[in-house]
């Protein structure tokens, strides 16, 4: 099964072995000479949001390489403030169930537990945003459709199909400066998936519900449901996978000094 998946080793994880850790290295190298290795530009490149995945299983094995890699994130003190929790099967279909009934009849009753959104948009990002939801309403077909854009909100309580849903959460009992770690964690996650040939999707939508999850997941109370990740295998037949978002010219945002 793995085979399919670059460097990925089976083996359970355990308490840090020197011999382990060595062996797995050298185990990746010898994939990476096989021609399996991908390309760290081109995994990050890869790497768009997919919201139509392919029902096919994703291993625990390789959602497990995935995170493994994915923890190699720096932090500051190194204190690795994310815990995440990984539904598939049953776990995943009651967890989406139930969101969806929430979404669908009491959203008034929820509320994130963080501002992931301003409350006052200012330009560029006001500008951008408008253009991102544009671009994604156009490749669904979906003009000024609000019943067509409340259900594509609503795809998101089902992981948009894919098979592996992440649930990502941060101790709450620290700072601002954490959410810097979790960022750098989850897009870790992100690109470590495109190293697999798997896409994803991040979702902020499910900080809205995480009362709901927390009902169907073990999230202690010190934990803030931050976002989730949907993983699995594109759909290359959905036209709204084949949107590429624009990104600014490094002038834009970059200005460069003493060179
Ligand atoms: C933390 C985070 C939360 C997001 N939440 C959602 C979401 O709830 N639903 C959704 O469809 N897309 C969500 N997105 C995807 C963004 O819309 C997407 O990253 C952005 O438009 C850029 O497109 P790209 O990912 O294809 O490069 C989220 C992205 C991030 C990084």
């Amino acid at each position: 099964m793995a085979e399919s998946y670059p460097n990925v080793v089976l083996e359970s994880s355990g308490p840090f072995s020197a011999h382990r850790f060595f062996s797995v290295t050298l185990r990746s190298q010898k994939a990476q000479k096989g021609g399996l290795s991908v390309h760290v530009d081109e995994a990050i490149r890869s790497r768009k949001s997919v919201r139509r995945f392919l029902s096919t299983s994703v291993p625990i094995s390789v959602v497990h390489h995935i995170l493994r890699v994915a923890a190699r994130a720096p932090s500051g003190n190194n204190v690795r403030p994310w815990k995440v929790y990984v539904v598939a099967g049953e776990a995943r279909q009651r967890l989406c169930e139930a969101l969806i009934d929430a979404a669908t009849h009491e959203p008034d009753r929820h509320r994130p537990e963080y501002a992931y959104y301003p409350t006052t948009w200012v330009e560029p990002c006001l500008e951008r945003r408008r253009r991102c939801g544009f671009g994604l309403y156009a490749s669904l077909g979906i003009a000024r459709d609000d019943a067509a854009r409340e259900h594509q909100m609503l795809r998101n309580y089902t992981f948009f199909k894919a098979p592996v849903g992440l649930l990502v959460t941060l101790d709450r009992r620290l700072n601002t400066g954490s959410f810097i770690n979790l960022g750098i964690f989850i897009q870790n996650i992100l690109v470590a998936a495109c190293a697999q040939g798997l896409h994803t999707c991040a979702q902020e939508a499910f900080a809205w519900y995480h009362k709901v999850a927390r009902a169907q997941m073990p999230i202690s109370d010190h934990k803030i449901l931050a976002c989730s990740i949907a993983l699995g295998h594109e759909d290359l037949s959905a036209p709204e996978n084949a949107l590429i978002t624009e990104r600014a010219e490094v002038e834009a945002f970059a200005s460069f000094h003493g060179f």
